[in-house]
């Protein structure tokens, strides 16, 4: 990992976690992500098409029983391009009420996640498993993610991102299509479905909330995303 730029520090320290950083050298000095402009490495939008259909379908989906405890469905923010996906397992309260992905208590430690890899909100794009919320935060159930999962294959077809980061052992669980506990996840790369895009697993931000000595692991677990991410 490059050398971290004053606001990776700041989100790092956000979070609890302390890095011990090698001193600079002059190849250090090169812009770091956060001050480059933004750039798309995919070379035309011609591939992506329009995905208000998409938006519009999920906006009115009656394909499961969440749909009527639901406040609104919440299909995903961010980046129509980004090279960064992260995946959670289901909107919350918060969520539910605004329509948007990660916007309570996990979706600020998410931000300052996201944050302490030198990138904002708006670069990466940020979805769930499930689009709508499950009565009292429960553990969705298998019939709601079949319904749904077709809506993520699509997001991420349009997205065509260069890395999947899971957060939680749900949405782990989901995307790698296994029983295994997260523990088991963690540290390795997976692939997404058919294609070829990398996956990660790390903890879901309402874990580390309740658990902050992990987030050092969660840090070494988004170290990994940048390093596969940055050898592509
Ligand atoms: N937890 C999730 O998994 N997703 C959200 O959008 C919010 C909380």
């Amino acid at each position: 990992m490059q050398r971290l730029s004053a606001r990776q520090r700041r989100c790092l320290d956000a979070m609890a976690i302390q890095v011990w950083e090698a001193r600079a050298t002059a190849a250090d000095t090169r812009p770091s992500r956060e001050s480059a402009a933004p750039e798309d490495t995919r070379g035309g939008e011609e591939h992506r098409g329009n995905w208000r259909p998409l938006q519009q379908q999920v906006q009115e989906c009656v394909r499961c029983e969440l749909s009527k405890t639901r406040t609104h469905t919440v299909f995903g923010a961010g980046n129509e391009s980004a090279d960064w996906m992260f995946v959670g397992e289901a909107p919350g309260a918060e969520e539910d009420r605004q329509g948007l992905p990660f916007v309570g208590r996990a979706g600020r430690l998410l931000t300052a996640m996201i944050g302490a890899l030198g990138m904002s909100r708006e670069e990466v794009y940020i979805a769930n498993v499930l689009k709508c919320r499950p009565p009292n935060n429960r553990d969705p159930m298998g019939a709601e993610v079949r319904e749904c999962e077709s809506y993520l294959h699509q997001q991420v077809a349009h997205v065509r991102p260069k890395i999947i980061v899971a957060l939680g052992r749900f949405a782990a669980q989901s995307l790698v299509k296994t029983t295994r506990p997260i523990g088991k996840l963690r540290n390795q790369v997976f692939q997404f479905e058919a294609s070829e895009i990398p996956l990660i697993v790390t903890y879901h931000p309402a874990y580390l909330l309740r658990n902050p000595l992990d987030k050092r692991k969660a840090w070494q677990d988004l170290c990994l995303a940048r390093r596969i991410l940055d050898s592509a």
